[in-house]
Parts: C-alpha cells; sequence; structure tokens
C-alpha cells in the first residue's frame, strides 16, 4: 500500500514541465502550487494551447518555445530541474494525419532531446506522457493491460507515441535514466479548449452551447475510457517521486467505459440542446470499445480516480461557460 505523504518530495525542489500550457499542464501546475517547490518552469510554442491557459502561481517561469529548440533545452536543463514531466505533443490523431512529418519531429525528435538532456543533467525522475489509445492497438483485449503492445497502430500520433516509449526504454536500459511512462485514457476536464483537433468532450460541449448538433463518427455505440484530469494529475505526481514506478508503463485510466451516444445526449442535456447526427467513422479510428486496467497504477501508485463522470463532466462545462469569451477569441476549427 503506498502512502500518500509522497509529495512532500516535491518541497523546495524544481520541476520542468514540456507543454505546460496544455490541458493536462496547466492542471498540473496548479497542483504542484500547493506543493511549495522552489521553481515550475514550462516550455510551451502555444501550438495548441493559449497563454491564457497557463495559471498564474508563484515560482511559475513560462518560457515560449519549441522543445526542438536545443539551445533553448540546454538553458532550461542548465537550471538542473530536479522532476520533468514531459507532456509537450502534436495533438493528436487527426493532426497527425495530416502533419505527419511535424508529428515525428515534435514527439519523436522531441522526446528523443528531452531524454538526452535529461540524462545528461541527472534528473532525478523524467516522466513521458504515453497514450493508451495509442500503444495498444484496436484488437486488444480489455481491460487493456500494460504488457499487450501493438505494432498495428492506425496514425503517426500513435506511432510517435509508442516510439517515444521505446527511447524511453533505451534510456532507462542503456544509461539507467529513471523514466517513468504514463499511459493516459482520454483525459478531460477544465484547460482544453475546444478545436479542429481536440477531443470529443470540449467539441461537443462547444457545438452544444452554439445549438449545432453534435456529430458522432460511428454508430455511438463505440466507448471510450474518459478519465477526469485531476485524477489523471494525481497519478502524474505519484509517479514523479514513487522509486517502484521506475522503467514502467502504468495505464491511468477511470477503468470505465462510456458510450459516446451517452455522452453526447448528457451534454446537449445539460446544455439545453437537441440533436445528434451521424456521420462516418473516422478511416483511423478503429478501435469500438476501450477500458484500461487500472490495477498496476493501484498497486505502484496507489492511484485511485476519483471523479464521477457526470461530476466531471459539470465541471468541464463550468470552465467552458466561464471561459467562453476567451475561447471564443482562441479557438481553432
Ligand atoms: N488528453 C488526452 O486525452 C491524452 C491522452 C493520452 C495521452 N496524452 C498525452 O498527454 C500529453 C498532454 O496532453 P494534453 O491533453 O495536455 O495536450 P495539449 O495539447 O493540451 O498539451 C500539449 C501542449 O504541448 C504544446 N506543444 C506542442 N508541440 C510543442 C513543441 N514542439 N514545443 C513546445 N510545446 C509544444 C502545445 O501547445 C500544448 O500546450 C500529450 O503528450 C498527449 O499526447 C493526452
Amino acid at each position: 500500500m503506498v502512502k500518500n505523504n509522497f509529495l512532500k518530495e516535491y518541497k523546495n525542489k524544481k520541476v520542468l514541465i514540456t507543454g505546460g500550457a496544455g490541458c493536462i499542464g496547466s492542471n498540473l501546475i496548479y497542483a504542484l502550487a500547493e506543493l511549495e517547490l522552489k521553481k515550475i518552469v514550462i516550455i510551451d510554442d502555444l501550438s495548441s494551447s493559449s497563454r491564457w491557459n497557463i495559471p498564474e502561481v508563484s515560482n511559475l517561469v513560462f518560457v515560449e518555445g519549441d522543445i526542438l529548440n536545443e539551445t533553448l533545452l540546454k538553458e532550461l536543463f542548465s537550471e538542473k530541474p530536479d522532476y520533468v514531466f514531459h507532456l509537450a505533443a502534436l495533438f493528436a490523431n487527426q493532426n497527425s494525419v495530416e502533419h505527419p512529418q511535424r508529428d515525428l519531429m515534435v514527439s519523436g525528435i522531441g522526446t528523443l532531446r528531452i531524454l538526452q538532456q535529461a540524462n545528461l543533467s541527472g534528473v532525478k525522475k523524467i516522466v513521458y506522457a504515453s497514450s493508451g489509445c495509442s500503444v495498444y492497438g484496436n484488437h486488444a483485449p480489455l481491460p487493456l493491460k500494460e504488457d499487450y503492445i501493438s505494432i498495428n497502430l492506425d496514425t503517426p500520433y500513435q506511432v510517435t507515441k509508442l516510439v517515444g516509449e521505446l527511447y524511453c526504454n533505451f534510456f532507462y536500459n542503456y544509461y539507467s535514466l529513471p523514466v517513468v511512462r504514463l499511459r493516459f485514457f482520454n483525459v478531460y476536464g477544465p484547460g482544453e479548449i475546444p478545436g479542429k483537433y481536440r477531443n470529443v468532450i470540449p467539441n461537443f460541449i462547444y457545438w452544444a452551447m452554439h445549438k449545432h448538433p453534435l456529430p458522432i463518427t460511428g454508430t455511438g455505440r463505440e466507448t471510450r475510457d474518459f478519465t477526469y484530469v485531476e485524477d489523471i494529475v494525481k497519478g502524474i505526481l505519484a509517479a514523479g517521486v514513487i522509486p517502484q514506478a521506475v522503467g514502467e508503463a502504468i495505464n491511468l485510466a477511470s477503468g470505465k467505459e462510456t458510450k459516446i451516444i451517452d455522452l453526447a445526449k448528457s451534454i446537449n442535456s445539460s446544455l439545453n440542446n437537441k440533436e445528434i447526427i451521424f456521420q462516418e467513422r473516422r478511416k483511423w479510428d478503429k478501435a469500438s470499445c476501450r477500458r484500461a486496467s487500472i490495477v498496476k497504477a493501484r498497486k505502484i501508485l496507489g492511484y485511485e480516480p476519483k471523479v464521477e463522470f457526470s461530476t466531471g463532466l459539470e465541471k468541464t462545462i463550468d470552465w467552458i461557460k466561464q471561459n467562453i469569451t476567451k475561447i471564443e477569441q482562441s479557438v481553432k476549427f
């Protein structure tokens, strides 16, 4: 049983977050802000987020830049961060299909450079953001368990998420770099700005607020394992400091399936919207059902998802409503 006092490890430490302006990064910053760190540095090129989404907390330094910029990376790592959370990536599947080279650069070369710098600077731990909807492919038995891997993947994003894991393994095996691979599942919550390449939940909320029919690409009976971002952040914080996580791949998920049609109906009913339309499934979107095993996360990290889907959904709707003016200015469809 993992004790919950591991969080004190962060006190007076320096943390570097790549992609810190994004959905998970911004929520991670709020959580770290409670832990009396010496410094939180984030690097983000704002390619899929906005400056206003970066929390205003003390000891935070925001560096606007690209993780592919080696000079910048050297500067950031010369400060010797204790913990690195590598969240930057080209988001996500459809974007990578349309921009495969950029995806490979950011998630492939970018991840390699972060690992190299982390290794040279001697970090205490680096946490890599992998994706459960990537590495398991679309034929894996449910619940999805960490020891199953597919090499038949459907998008460049999925391929480079797996490549990132393979590089993590190389640095762990060859250099003993203390790295943890976390496989997130369908993260949602405050901090995700709707947009062309974004996830279904913020986009459904945005369209429902604008009284547009919600487009389901498929039959609606497809399921996903939606995980509230606060639960993900708790898992990330635990993975950062718990020694037993080093060298492991660990799912972070809710462990529950939700049908897309039920999601659409809930959002419509919360926002007094009516219509749902059905469209052809996207060619790469082949997995009909997804549910993760969280046995390993429970055992190693003491992880327990706490936020019920209905509560998380209402909090996400509230956040989008409260920020709608800024969202309207940043949204790219
Ligand atoms: N959200 C999910 O459902 C989910 C699921 C599985 C895995 N993940 C992974 O978790 C990580 C964080 O996800 P998120 O939902 O917060 O995504 P996000 O897009 O909200 O955040 C990623 C951030 O990285 C930044 N970024 C992109 N390219 C960059 C570059 N070259 N240099 C610097 N910054 C760059 C973006 O501007 C963005 O702010 C990503 O690696 C993603 O692949 C997310």
